[in-house]
């Protein structure tokens, strides 16, 4: 169970003030860890961090991934019993926008996460997240395995397949087989859930939209992805890191967390689903999609090797993934005071799902 692992134990999160590491950061709060989170100031406003009050009861780190002097003195301060690293620039448009910012934080800030877990003297078990867009994507109806080729045909997906390069490379180097630091490396991707306000992100458009009474506008209403809740992958991180740090055989590999091969939907189907669970909903399709940017019609992960290693599968179907993050943010438009309440009731209601599931980190 995960609270025998993380009670007490000292665990440091990069890029805690935003979506999917505030949600991670509230879950080992409720699992009893003691959390030390390192990132610079959420990158939306709103936020789930300051929405939920994040910041209470950790240690809030503002520092910049891209100093490795100042990285590694939280990390030798913080003698972490775990890390999970998810700082990063993680927006496909910004990265067209500044490739070379976008560059020093996916992949010199994971360089410096690295060397900074190489200057530990300790057992710490470390999982780095990179993306399902690492992959060389060939737009063919199979899921992406983790021995497929990197790749990136934008300069995110690009930093996200480089980052992978360097753990590898770096694990090979300097952590060899009975380091007391084990490393793995994590690809998800298109994640939905309450608190994510993210620019050019399909649930963030909607809600922002709906809530003003205005229609979404659709960029791509035909690209499929591998939808699913944020806690599913948590759920997958956290698992990984408990495993890392019992068993040596997982240290260097790389993992896919991604929903059951039958909930890819478009992007359509998915706006279709969320306006299910709002009164006032519109949409259209723009009118000139952005032709600038590459954008994927297809993409799917195996995640076979996750089942097999980890007993870790997704658990919520998409229709539940959708009705759990539309109440998220209806709580938050009605009442934001109480937003807190409902990222504690989700969390403990996605680890009943996974109880009831039988899967093994839950019982
Ligand atoms: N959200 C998704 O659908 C998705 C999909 C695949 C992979 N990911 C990966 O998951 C991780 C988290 O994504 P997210 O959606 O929560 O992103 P986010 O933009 O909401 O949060 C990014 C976090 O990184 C921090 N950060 C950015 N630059 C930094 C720097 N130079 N130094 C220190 N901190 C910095 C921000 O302050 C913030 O805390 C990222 O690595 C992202 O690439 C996300």
């Amino acid at each position: 169970m995960l609270t025998d692992y993380f009670a007490d134990k000292s665990v440091l999160v990069t890029g805690h003030t935003g979506f999917k590491g505030s949600w991670l950061i509230a879950w080992l709060n409720q699992l009893g860890a003691k959390v030390t989170g390192v990132a610079l100031d959420p990158p939306t406003t709103p936020s789930h961090f300051m929405a939920a009050d994040m910041e209470d009861g950790i240690k809030d780190y503002r520092v910049d991934i891209r100093d490795r002097e100042a990285l590694s003195r939280v990390f030798l301060k913080t003698q972490p019993d775990f890390v999970f690293h998810l700082a990063a620039q993680a927006l496909v448009k910004s990265s067209y926008e500044d490739p070379i910012s976008t560059y020093e934080t996916n992949v010199l800030g994971t360089l410096h996460v690295l060397e900074a877990l190489r200057g530990l003297n300790r057992s710490c078990a470390a999982v780095i997240i990179t993306s399902d867009k690492c992959y060389d994507n060939v737009e063919w109806v199979w899921g992406y395995r983790e021995t497929d080729a990197m790749g990136g045909p934008d300069p995110y997906s690009a930093s996200k397949g480089a980052a992978e390069l360097v753990i590898r490379s770096h694990i090979k180097s300097y952590f060899p087989e009975g380091s007391k630091v084990r490393i793995a490396s994590a690809r998800a991707g298109n994640v939905i859930g309450g608190g994510d306000w993210a620019k050019d992100r399909i649930i963030p458009d909607c809600v922002k939209a709906w809530s003003e009474n205005v229609s979404v506008q659709l960029r791509y209403p035909n690209s499929t992805r591998p939808w699913q809740h944020v806690l599913e992958p948590l759920s997958g991180y956290l698992n990984l890191a408990t495993l890392l740090a019992t068993n040596p055989d997982l240290h260097g590999e790389p993992f896919n967390f991604g929903p059951q091969a039958q909930q890819n939907h478009s992007v359509a189907e998915l706006v279709q689903e969320m306006s299910r669970h709002w009164d006032q909903v519109s949409w259209n399709l723009l009118e000139q999609p952005d032709n600038t940017h590459h954008e994927s019609g297809l993409l799917k992960l195996n995640c076979d090797k996750a089942l097999h290693y980890l007993q870790w599968h997704a658990v919520m179907g998409f229709t539940d993934t959708v009705e759990m993050t539309a109440a998220w943010y209806r709580d938050f438009y009605h009442d934001p005071e109480s937003i807190a309440v409902t990222t504690r009731e989700q969390i403990s209601r996605y680890m009943d799902i996974a109880r009831e599931q039988g899967l093994p980190w839950a019982l």
